[in-house]
């Protein structure tokens, strides 16, 4: 290819290649496990981008440990079986203090001896059990526990954990060192994602070790890399030439390696099962404000020798045991069931309770899912019911308590109209989810706006909840672009808007007018287009215009894009008032900022034309050579420096062979301004 590639080669070797993976190593650790940055997000981001462009320059160089490595691409068939080198046992349970004491006793009695016991306790982390095997320090495979003797190969989804080691320094010389420990998810990351799933109208999951599981378990590892999963090392398998004395030495090891371990609050050596108690209340105290769902202590005879002198009972290890904190579950009555609409029609049943207080906080809302999910409980308006929050958070109803129903209890059924305006409501054969047919429904317009000024889309500050009810509700709010046109007198003459407020909202509008293709796009509201794929949708088009011209095989060739996906994209674009609010927000609205990381100018001053059909279209293609600093033009001279040539090409090819013109596929286009931004 024709380039003059090493033009401004910067000192690039090996060596640099090794540092960098090292320092962003580190960086990820203090990151992701002390929760310490040491540089910004930015900074961060420019080590990476490095990383990326040596590694498309040098591929030769790329080592198994590259933090880049954490997502392979590729989605597996099916999961391999691996057999755990010792099984992964589990715990018998108890679930009061009297157990505890129970506890104490067996082990005594079992050591014929009434010398104290040391304990070592810390939470029982409500996820998923892993096995980690590191070969001479570095991460070779990641199972889950199975059936205890055979798991399952997810090493694919367990290396985009950020907190998880990669590389462990001091365990090089060391065959094999097996960690063990529970994947979840924080509370507040479940919350987002869930939130992230109802946007993109996926469904939503019920706590989050059911998302952590669910994760795990798929074959495509990008899911895994998108999803926020933690970690907790808390044990280990086979670790060659270690010889621990105590669980807690294991667990102060662990810690050493850069696994995220119980803090030094959560966890505890105690000197007596009296000291255990105090443990297992303090942490139920606690239990709510922790960043992870717990679901009881663990509690671990301390010592190695005495552990091995217990053994085992069945699967369970005598030496262990786990105290759970019994479900906070509260009774109450359903007093009525209402339906709300959310921004993509979707019906929702949502139970109206007698407020009550569940693990701590008062509860009197709870959603009902669907229809499916009502039927399968049986619930009904006037029924006495138990409630919880799942995993801490979200409320539920767990079930019926059939023997209080009383006998004028009022089954429900989604209604057949929407209840806000009317309109017929559709239920495809094959989904659970019921939704208005009117797209321009108050109620669905009211959330779709919502969306739009939200922090992460148009990021409209000033503009509330409240504020969009009484814009749609006297007409001044009917499309997206409505937000821009509106006045200082109309603001005015709204209910209780004083001239400060208002040049606030009329600020923070006006703010919002500089934004980026990604944050628009998401902010639109397409059905199943996410941040994330909003995101890569701004990275492969140029503007709004141009994705509105795209067609399923180009949408297709972009990562993340599936079928469903991208057929809501193109229906979207059949909806000729959306598609014309959404083109006057972009020609007449909204300022852009450049893409600097994306594209640089490395086409700069040169000209190219464009022959037959290429893998994206030529609206497409020729806005991305501008972004690059190159020029299209439509015919062909002898300064012409590029042919770029697809499928079908015709008279113009043989031209350009004529006058020696250089011959490029989009492919040779693309490598072009990759390797030229990494010598840059
Ligand atoms: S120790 C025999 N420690 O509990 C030793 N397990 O029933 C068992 N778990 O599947 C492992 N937190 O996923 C241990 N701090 C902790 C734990 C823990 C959660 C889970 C683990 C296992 C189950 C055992």
């Amino acid at each position: 290819m024709i380039m003059d590639r090493d033009r401004h080669s910067p000192e690039i070797s090996k060596e640099k290649y090794i540092e960098l993976v090292n320092e962003i190593h580190k960086l990820d650790y203090h990151y992701f496990v002390l929760d310490r940055p040491l540089k910004s997000d930015y900074e961060y981001d420019q080590l990476w981008n490095q990383l990326i462009e040596m590694e498309a320059a040098h591929p030769e160089w790329i080592i198994e440990q590259s933090p880049s490595r954490r997502v392979s691409g590729e989605a597996l068939a099916s999961f391999r079986k691996v057999t755990h080198r010792f099984p992964m046992l589990s715990l018998s349970n108890s679930y009061s203090i009297d157990d505890i004491a129970e506890f104490e006793k067996k082990v005594k009695r079992a050591l014929g001896s009434e010398d104290p016991i040391e304990y070592f306790v810390e939470p029982k982390y409500d996820g998923l059990a892993v096995e980690l095997v590191y070969e001479h320090g570095l991460l070779k495979v990641a199972s889950t526990r199975g059936d205890g003797s055979v798991g399952e190969d997810v090493t694919h989804n367990i290396k985009t954990i950020r907190v998880i080691p990669f590389i462990i320094e001091a365990l090089k010389q060391v065959p094999v060192f097996e960690v063990r420990g529970e994947i979840l998810i924080f509370k507040s990351d479940f919350l987002k994602l869930n939130k992230e799933q109802e946007e993109a109208g996926q469904s939503i999951f019920a706590n989050p070790r059911n998302a952590a599981a669910g994760t795990i378990r798929q074959l495509d590892s990008k899911i895994a890399a998108a999803r926020p999963l933690r970690f907790y090392a808390y044990g280990i398998g086979q670790t060659d030439g270690f010889a621990f004395r105590s669980q807690h030495e294991i667990h102060q090891t662990l810690k050493k390696f850069n696994f995220p371990v119980a803090s030094l609050e959560d966890c505890s050596v105690c000197k007596s099962a009296q000291d255990v108690i105090q443990f297992y209340e303090g942490l139920h105290q606690k239990r709510s404000k922790l960043p992870f769902e717990i679901d009881g202590i663990v509690i671990k005879v301390n010592s190695l020798n005495l552990q091995n002198e217990l053994g085992l009972v069945a699967r369970s290890p005598r030496w262990a045991t786990a105290a759970k904190y019994p479900p906070e579950q509260v009774e109450t009555v359903i007093q009525d069931i209402v339906v709300q609409v959310g921004r993509t029609g979707a019906l929702t049943p949502v139970a109206l309770m007698a407020p009550v207080k569940v693990s701590g906080v008062t509860v009197a809302q709870a959603t009902l899912h669907n229809q499916d999910e009502i039927d399968r409980k049986d619930i009904r308006i006037g029924d006495a019911v138990w409630v919880q929050r799942a995993g801490d958070v979200i409320p539920e109803v767990v079930g019926v308590i059939i023997s209080q129903r009383p006998p004028d209890s009022i089954p429900f059924k989604i209604p057949e109209h929407c209840p806000i305006c009317g309109s017929q409501v559709e239920k495809p054969p094959n989904e659970a989810i019921s939704r208005c047919s009117n797209k321009r429904c108050p109620a669905i317009l009211k959330e779709s706006f919502k969306h739009f000024v939200s922090r992460r889309a148009m990021n409209l500050e000033k503009v509330g909840d409240r504020l969009i009810e009484e814009l749609v509700e006297v007409n001044l709010l009917r499309r997206f672009s409505d937000f821009y046109k509106i006045k200082k007198d109309q603001l005015l003459s709204l209910d209780r808007k004083g001239e400060k407020s208002v040049a606030n909202i009329l600020e923070s509008i006006e703010k919002s007018r500089h934004t980026q293709l990604s944050r628009f796009i998401y902010a639109l509201g397409i059905r199943f287009v996410g941040e994330q794929t909003a995101k890569s949708l701004s990275t492969h088009y140029s503007s709004f215009q141009a994705l509105s011209h795209s067609t399923e095989e180009e949408l297709l060739l972009i990562p993340d894009i599936g079928p469903r996906v991208a057929q809501a994209i193109l229906a979207a674009m059949k909806d000729e008032d959306f598609v014309c609010d959404a083109l006057e927000l972009e020609t007449k609205h909204l300022i852009f900022e450049r893409k600097e990381s994306l594209t640089g100018m490395q086409l700069q001053s040169k000209t190219f034309v464009i022959t037959g059909t290429l893998p994206v279209s030529r609206d497409e293609a020729t806005h991305w050579i501008e972004a690059h600093g190159g020029k299209v033009l439509s015919s062909i001279s002898s300064k012409l420096n590029y042919l770029v040539v697809g499928d079908d090409a015709g008279s113009k090819l043989d031209k350009a062979q004529k006058l020696s013109i250089p011959i490029l596929s989009w492919e040779d286009l693309q490598t072009m301004v990759q390797t030229s931004k990494a010598r840059e």
